[in-house]
C-alpha cells in the first residue's frame, strides 16, 4: 500500500498552490469586505483548471479523478474559503449531477462550460421544510406534453444569485415519495424562475447563496437528468462528492490554521519568552496536527476508492464528518494560540473561524453523516 502521492499529482498540488498564492490571496480581504468575487477572478480559476480537475477529460475535464481533485481542493483552503466555494457549487454539484446523470446530450451542453468555469452552476436540492429529510421536497413538475410545469421553492441556495445553469430537483409522481424525485436543468432567464436576493451569513462572504421561486417554471424533457425518479439517487450519489470536496477542503482551511498558529506562537513573546514554549499551546498545536493528519488519509483513502469505482457513500461521510469536526476545534484553537489579535477582523484567522462553522451544516449535517454511516455500518451487520 503506497501511501505517497504519485509525481503528477504533487505537480498538480505545486501548481494549484502557486495559483491559490499569487492569484487569489492578494483578493481575499476584498472579497470579504465587499461580500462578492468579480467576474474576473471566477474567469481566471476557470482558466487556471480549477473548475475541472476531478472531472472526466470527455466532457471537459483536468481528468485528474477524485484523488486529484482532493489534492487541489485541499490547497484552495489556503484562501478565503468562499473562493472553493463557487467552484465546488459549480463543478462538483450541478457538474457531478450531470455527469453522473447524463443522458450524454445533456453532458455535451452543459459540462464543458462548468468544467472551464466559463458558466458558473448551482445545486438545488433543499427546500424550506425539507433539508436534512430531502427526500420529501415539495417542488413538484407535472408533465405537459414533452415538458414539464415546475412549481415550488427552493432555499440555501449556493451561487443562485450568479448561476447560469441550475441543476434542480422536483418530484414527478409525489405517490412514490422520493423515488418520484426527477432532476432537471434549468438556465438562468428561464420563464417562471425567481432568484431571491443575496442571502446575508455569518460567514462565507463573496459565496453567495440565495432562494428560488419556479412558478409554472416550463422545463422541456430534453432538460431531463436521468431518468423520471432517478433523482434521489443522482442528488445523494452527487452529495458523496461534494461531501468528500468539503473533506478535503476542511483539510487545507486546518492547515493553514496550524501552520500560522505554530508561526504565531514561536514569534509572541510573553512573560520573557516564546507562547510555543509553553506545553499548553503545544498540545494544542500536537492535536491539531495528529487531527490534520488522520482527516487527509481518510479523504486520500475515500477518493483513491472512489478512482477505483467503488461507492463510497460511507467513507465520504465519514471523511466529512470527522474533517469538518476537527476544522472546527482547530480554528477555535486557532484562535485562542493568537489570543486577542484572533479576534480582530484585521487577521484572517477570525474569519476562517466563522467560515468553518457551515462545513458542520451544509451538505448534510454532522447528524446526517452519522445516519448515513451507521445506516451503512447496520446493513454491512
Ligand atoms: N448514491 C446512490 N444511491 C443512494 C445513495 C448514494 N450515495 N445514498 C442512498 N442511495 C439510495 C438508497 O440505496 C435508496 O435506494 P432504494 O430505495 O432503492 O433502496 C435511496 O437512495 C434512498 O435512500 P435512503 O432510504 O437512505 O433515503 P432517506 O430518505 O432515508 O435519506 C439521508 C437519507 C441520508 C438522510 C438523506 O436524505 C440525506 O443525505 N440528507 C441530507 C441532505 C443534504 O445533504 N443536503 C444538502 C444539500 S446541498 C448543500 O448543502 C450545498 C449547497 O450549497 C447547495
Amino acid at each position: 500500500m503506497d501511501l505517497e502521492l504519485p509525481e503528477e499529482l504533487r505537480l498538480l498540488q505545486s501548481s494549484v498552490r502557486k495559483f491559490v498564492d499569487e492569484t487569489l490571496a492578494p483578493h481575499e480581504k476584498e472579497v470579504e469586505e465587499k461580500d462578492e468575487i468579480s467576474r474576473s477572478l471566477i474567469a481566471a480559476m476557470g482558466e487556471s483548471g480549477l473548475f475541472g480537475i476531478g472531472h472526466d477529460e470527455k466532457w471537459g475535464g483536468q481528468g485528474f479523478g477524485k484523488l486529484g481533485y482532493c489534492v487541489a481542493v485541499e490547497q484552495a483552503g489556503r484562501v478565503n474559503a468562499s473562493f472553493w466555494n463557487v467552484v465546488g457549487a459549480t463543478s462538483g454539484l450541478c457538474g457531478t449531477a450531470i455527469e453522473l446523470g447524463g443522458p450524454d446530450a445533456v453532458r455535451e451542453r452543459y459540462l464543458p462550460d462548468l468544467f472551464s468555469g466559463k458558466k458558473v452552476g448551482a445545486y438545488a436540492l433543499s427546500e424550506p421544510g425539507a433539508g436534512s429529510d430531502a427526500g420529501s421536497l415539495k417542488t413538484q413538475a407535472k408533465r405537459d406534453g414533452d415538458a414539464y410545469v415546475i412549481d415550488g421553492a427552493k432555499t440555501f441556495i449556493t451561487n443562485a444569485p450568479i448561476a447560469e445553469v441550475f441543476v434542480i430537483f422536483a418530484n414527478t409522481d409525489p405517490s412514490k415519495g422520493n423515488k418520484g424525485i426527477t432532476a432537471f436543468v434549468v438556465e438562468r432567464g428561464t420563464k417562471g424562475l425567481e432568484i431571491g436576493k443575496n442571502d446575508e451569513k455569518m460567514g462565507l462572504h463573496g459565496s453567495t447563496t440565495a432562494q428560488l421561486y419556479f412558478h409554472s417554471m416550463r422545463v422541456p424533457g430534453s432538460q431531463r437528468v436521468g431518468d423520471e425518479g432517478q433523482g434521489f439517487k443522482i442528488a445523494l450519489g452527487t452529495l458523496d462528492m461534494g461531501r468528500l470536496g468539503l473533506a478535503a477542503h476542511s483539510v487545507g482551511i486546518a492547515q493553514r490554521l496550524l501552520d500560522a498558529s505554530a508561526q504565531y506562537a514561536k514569534s509572541r513573546v510573553q512573560f520573557g519568552k516564546p507562547i510555543a514554549t509553553n506545553q499548553a499551546i503545544q498540545w494544542m498545536l500536537a492535536d491539531a496536527a495528529t487531527e490534520i493528519h488522520a482527516a487527509r488519509l481518510m479523504v486520500y483513502d475515500a477518493a483513491a476508492r472512489a478512482d477505483k469505482g467503488e461507492r463510497i457513500t460511507q467513507r465520504a461521510a465519514m471523511a466529512k464528518l470527522f474533517a469538518t469536526e476537527m476544522l472546527g476545534r482547530v480554528a477555535d484553537n486557532a484562535v485562542q494560540v493568537h489570543g486577542g489579535m484572533g479576534y480582530m477582523r484585521e487577521l484572517w484567522v477570525e474569519r476562517a473561524y466563522r467560515d468553518a462553522r457551515i462545513t458542520r451544516i451544509y451538505e448534510g449535517t454532522s447528524e446526517v453523516q452519522r445516519m448515513v454511516i451507521a445506516g451503512a455500518l447496520l446493513e454491512n451487520t
